[in-house]
């Protein structure tokens, strides 16, 4: 039985990954920082909780105690687009402030948990980080480029941990509905304008990429490392 934890495993994407993870008789634990939020679906899921801010580097560290001491599958789920919960303020602090804001949820949360986690993993362990289209695309700001540089760390965790057989991949989703990453506010429009560039002519669901990231955790997949997969309808080709 494969111990797998998924941060952000509460809502969204993330508890679709559990989800899946449970239903294939894996022990899974989900992470975030709504404790109420992760008790209910831990309940619904059959999975353990760890209620933790994966972007606070103390925060991780007295959350080791509660994780498993052996960690077959990490999925850096947790993240979203932060900019979407502040207004634009022109003051150079306050644009500091929110590109720390989206470095910190988005690449600290995947950096520190994957560090803190690493004496944990055996040989064939694998890690799988939620990227997004937006590190390719245009408009998304600090957002994108912490996605980008959550791409280019995973090359360099692949490059290091290849030795120990373990994989280090990104699964870089499009427009998924369904999640609370939009926080309520996206329209029919927007999914309109967003799904015009797909060229299977729909969304993602949290269905989609549960079912890549468990590939990309299967045996099937023990040579694919250091890769950035997009599964996005074909909206930007990975080619
Ligand atoms: N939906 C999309 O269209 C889309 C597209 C491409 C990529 N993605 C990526 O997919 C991932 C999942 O997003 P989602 O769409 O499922 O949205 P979501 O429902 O908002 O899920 C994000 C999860 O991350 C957790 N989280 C955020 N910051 C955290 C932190 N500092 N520490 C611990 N947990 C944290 C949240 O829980 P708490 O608030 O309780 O901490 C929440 O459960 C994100 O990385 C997002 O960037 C989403």
């Amino acid at each position: 039985m494969r111990e797998v934890v998924v941060t952000g495993g509460g809502t969204g994407i993330g508890y679709a990954i559990a989800a899946a993870f449970v239903s294939l008789g894996d022990r899974v634990t989900i992470t975030g920082r709504r404790e109420h939020v992760l008790k209910e679906a831990a309940g619904r899921l059959g999975a353990s909780y760890v209620a933790f801010d994966a972007a606070r580097p103390v925060a991780v560290k007295e959350a080791l105690d509660e994780l498993p001491v052996r960690v077959d599958v990490l999925v850096n789920n947790a993240g979203g687009n932060t900019n979407l919960d502040r207004q634009q303020a022109p003051e150079l602090i306050d644009v500091a402030e929110a590109w720390w804001a989206n470095l910190n949820a988005n690449l600290l949360s995947a950096v520190l948990v994957t560090t803190a986690l690493l004496p944990r993993m055996p040989k064939g362990a694998r890690i799988i980080s939620i990227g997004s289209i937006a590190a390719r695309g245009t408009g998304s700001g600090s957002y994108g480029a912490a996605k980008a540089a959550v791409e280019s760390w995973t090359a360099d965790l692949a490059a290091e941990l290849g030795p120990r057989g373990i994989t280090a991949n990104v699964v870089a989703p499009g427009i998924v509905v369904d999640t609370e990453f939009f926080r309520g506010r996206l329209t029919e429009e927007g999914i309109r304008a967003r799904v015009e560039n797909t060229r299977n002519g729909r969304p993602g669901t949290p269905a989609d990429v549960a079912d890549t990231v468990l590939f990309v955790a299967s045996r099937g997949a023990r040579h694919l490392t250091g890769q950035v997969i997009h599964l996005n309808g074909g909206a930007y080709l990975g080619r």
